[in-house]
């Protein structure tokens, strides 16, 4: 049976803390908007998937005419985002749904949800969550937290914790498909930042950490962008 997999891109976000007038994952990196070298190195580390990038309805005829302006012509389908990451997932993931209903003869295995913002992604990373995908529900990158980290009450008052107990994670995070299709048909809450917890709140708690990197990093802050550019030079 035919088998093709999926990348989610999700871009569908507005960027505000980066400033400027245009969300940060079509700010300029390296000569062109941030999202083109994103979708490339998803496709260079797995050629066969599908990539599906989600963008917010006003932005879709601007992208056009920016692949059209640099020339890039690397296939991906487009879904449209909604008020929320998890709501912009869930297009892209009822969009998949659709076409595997319409292809009675293809199977999905597994299906990564990735934010465009962290174009610092490898080859090597998303081989390694594949791999471990194989006992578990999901496989995340989390990496150790170097910060020293306080916890707030609700009164302002904060004290210190243990920071050796926590991971900060990260993107690509692939999943088994039909389960990540099921978790995605619960009512989305806002506490969900990431597809781990949409996945965890279903039930489907077996999720395998992988090393993270920590220069693949989510392009946030002005300043963000030069250094992602630094790390490109530097990885595969
Ligand atoms: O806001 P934050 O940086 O956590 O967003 C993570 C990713 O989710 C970004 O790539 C952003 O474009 C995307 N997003 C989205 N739809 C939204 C909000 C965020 O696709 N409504």
């Amino acid at each position: 049976m035919r088998e093709t997999n999926y990348h989610i891109i999700v871009a569908a976000g507005s960027g505000s803390r980066y400033g400027g007038n245009l969300p940060k994952q079509f700010c300029d990196l390296n000569g062109r908007p941030l999202l083109m070298t994103t979708i490339e190195r998803l496709h260079d580390a797995t050629p066969d998937a599908e990539i599906i990038v989600v963008l917010s309805a006003d932005m879709v005829e601007m992208w056009g005419e920016m692949c059209r302006e640099h020339a890039f012509t690397l296939s991906h389908l487009i879904a449209t985002g909604g008020p929320t990451r998890a709501h912009s997932v869930k297009n892209a993931v009822t969009l998949i749904e659709q076409r595997l209903a319409a292809d009675s003869c293809g199977r999905c295995r597994w299906i990564s949800v990735h934010d465009a913002a962290r174009p610092v992604v490898t080859r090597p990373m998303v081989e390694a969550l594949i791999s471990s995908l194989k006992e578990a529900d999901g496989a995340i990158p989390a990496c150790r937290v170097t910060d020293s980290i306080r916890l707030i009450g609700p009164d302002g008052s904060s004290h210190a914790v243990d920071r050796s107990m926590y991971r900060a994670v990260q993107t690509p995070q692939i999943f088994h498909a039909a389960k990540l299709i099921a978790a995605y048909r619960q009512p989305l809450q806002p506490e969900f930042t990431d597809d781990a917890s949409v996945m965890e709140a279903a039930g489907y708690d077996a999720l395998c950490l992988v090393d993270g990197d920590p220069h693949n990093i989510k392009v946030t802050n002005p300043g963000d962008m030069a250094i992602a550019s630094l790390y490109l030079a530097e990885t595969i």
